[in-house]
């Protein structure tokens, strides 16, 4: 079966910033059309820098970016219009109500006045009662949803958002999850940034991982929670041995160089882990252990170890 074609296809992508400090070095990644991606990396990783170019707000160095098939360089309106952008930094010392601001934005991309649009987007964000309030007036998380209703103004099919929940508290994050998994039930493709690796882990269909202006990882959350549980348990044994008896195959064992250390790979999600047997079958082969130990590897020790490697 044939792929659709990505929405955003990002190719061996660098920046170079006037500094001459290489900011992104040969990004390659493709973004599925109706999925949400969350780009998870440390604090100067790359991720602003990556979703800046990609929205036309800072130019790339080398590599192309294709947004909807529209090359962002050559075909920049086209490609810019099907992308709706809540940065980082939010400027919203406003005093404007939440509905001239609103439709003040859907007209920075030339399109006509729609005032039923608007009034979707601001109804589907819970800002309907507050469409004549200044925007001065509303609480953090008003403001926040009145970014994301800006950047949903022109109606477009890709939504960049950028940290949407630093500093958030944990009602207003939820609150935002809700909104996000409305807008991809409605057709839009979500990219998120963040460093919260729950926040990935519990928002995104697909996530990677980008440190020091890689992409070091990119895969499926499925995929990602089954190495979650995955664990490894380490035997240590009375006496070396030369070799795994050839009963104890079906443990896929690994023996250490030497051997001493047996270690067993086994799921925490399976029905049986096998270790009750394994210990028997041990025994049974005249094996003795001195002492065990297991080890877990969580996202969080995936990520860690992923962006500690030098
Ligand atoms: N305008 C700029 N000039 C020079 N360096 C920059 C500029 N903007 C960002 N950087 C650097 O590029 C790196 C990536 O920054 P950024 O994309 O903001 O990371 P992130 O969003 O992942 O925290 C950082 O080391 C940052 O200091
Ligand atoms: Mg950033």
């Amino acid at each position: 079966m044939l792929a659709p074609p990505p929405i955003i296809s990002v190719s061996n992508l660098s920046k170079t910033y006037g500094s001459g400090f290489k900011a992104l070095k040969g990004i390659n990644l493709d973004i599925k059309r109706g999925e949400i991606f969350a780009l998870l990396g440390p604090n100067g990783a790359g991720k602003t820098t990556l979703i800046s170019i990609i929205c036309g707000i800072a130019n790339l160095s080398e590599g192309r970016v294709t947004v909807g098939g529209h090359d962002i360089n050559s075909d920049y309106r086209a490609a810019r219009s099907l992308i709706g952008l809540v940065p980082q930094e939010l400027h919203t010392d406003s005093f404007e109500t939440v509905w001239a601001t609103v439709s003040f934005s859907r007209g920075l991309f030339g399109k006509p006045k729609n005032p039923a649009h608007i009034e979707k987007v601001l109804k589907d964000l819970s800002l309907w009662d507050k469409k004549d309030s200044k925007i001065i007036t509303l609480s953090g998380g008003m403001k926040r949803r009145v970014m994301i209703a800006k950047a949903l103004s022109h109606e477009p099919q890709i939504l960049f958002l950028d940290e949407p929940t630093a500093g958030v508290d944990v009602e207003l994050r939820k609150g935002m999850w809700d909104v996000v998994r409305g807008l991809q039930a409605s057709g839009v493709t979500i990219i998120l940034t963040t460093h919260y690796i729950q926040e990935a882990e519990e928002m995104a269909d697909r996530i990677g991982v980008i440190n020091k202006g890689e992409i070091i990882l990119v895969e499926d959350k499925a995929g990602l929670m089954q190495k979650l549980g995955k664990k490894q348990l380490t035997l240590h044994l009375q006496q070396k041995i030369e070799a795994i008896p050839p009963a104890l195959a079906p443990y896929k064992l690994q023996l250490s160089s030497d051997g001493r250390l047996l270690t067993y790979d086994y799921d925490t999600k399976g029905e049986r882990t096998g270790i009750t047997s394994l210990l028997t079958d041990l025994r049974n082969a005249g094996i003795h252990i001195s002492d065990l130990d297991t080890t877990q590897s969580s996202l969080e020790d995936i990520f860690v170890s992923l962006v500690r490697a030098p």
